[in-house]
């Protein structure tokens, strides 16, 4: 089993690059950026580094493993919405990411909130990836126990979106089950929710 750490501030940049290569063929992240991969590669890491930083600022996990290879973006209980700040704060690299298609982006993440359960309170894990070259090890799961084990512990619930339907049984083997469906505008990607109770 890998070992799991908190994230340093330090190790920000480098968890923009391998969550940047995670999601270089995520089906959202695809649409978002219309399959522009200059842009996608150009803006992507700072994108992914500055959204661990606004979760490391608050009450969340930044959880990495000893390789940074992967990272999970944890959000605490009831705190799972973006904030204003973090709103502001992640807005110029979102807009380097994403040009004039960051309309359509937070018009999705208006419809993600819209969908998000709202009780009882729970764990998000709002993003989880593995550098392609670190997949297949132990990282992706290393780093959802790290939080799934202190829910058991404490009775807390925990939540998450699937992007891809090939990681359900993934996240099944975790406890999580699919709640509900749903499809970001006509034509767009589907995503999965799925929530675990406690055990
Ligand atoms: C989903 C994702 C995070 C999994 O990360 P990972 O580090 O490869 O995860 P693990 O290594 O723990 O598990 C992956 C598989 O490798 C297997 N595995 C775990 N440890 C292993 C080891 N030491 N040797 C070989 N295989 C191993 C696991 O059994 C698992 O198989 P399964 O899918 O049949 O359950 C990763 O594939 C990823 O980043 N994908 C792209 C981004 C993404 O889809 N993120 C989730 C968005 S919802």
């Amino acid at each position: 089993m890998p070992t799991i750490r908190s994230a340093t501030p330090a190790d920000l940049p480098q968890v923009g690059k391998a969550l940047a290569n995670a999601f270089a063929d995520d089906p959202i992240w695809t649409w978002l950026t219309s399959h522009d991969e200059q842009r996608y590669h150009r803006g992507a890491p700072g994108f992914f580094e500055a959204d661990a930083r606004s979760i490391l600022s608050g009450p969340g996990q930044v959880l990495v493993d000893e390789n940074l290879g992967g990272a999970a973006l944890w959000c605490a209980p009831d705190h799972w919405r973006s904030t204003v700040g973090q709103t502001l704060r992640i807005a110029p690299p979102a807009f380097r990411l994403l040009g004039a298609r960051l309309p359509r982006a937070l018009a999705s993440l208006t419809a993600m909130e819209r969908e998000h359960p709202k009780d009882p309170p729970h764990w998000y894990l709002s993003i989880l990836g593995t550098d392609p070259s670190h997949q297949g090890r132990g990282v992706g799961s290393a780093l959802i126990h790290a939080v799934t084990d202190r829910c058991d512990e404490e009775g807390v619930p925990a939540y998450l979106e699937s992007s891809k339907e090939s990681n359900i049984a993934f996240y099944a083997r975790h406890g999580f089950e699919v709640t509900s469906e749903h499809r970001f505008a006509k034509g767009g990607p589907m995503l999965w929710l799925m929530w675990r109770d406690p055990r």
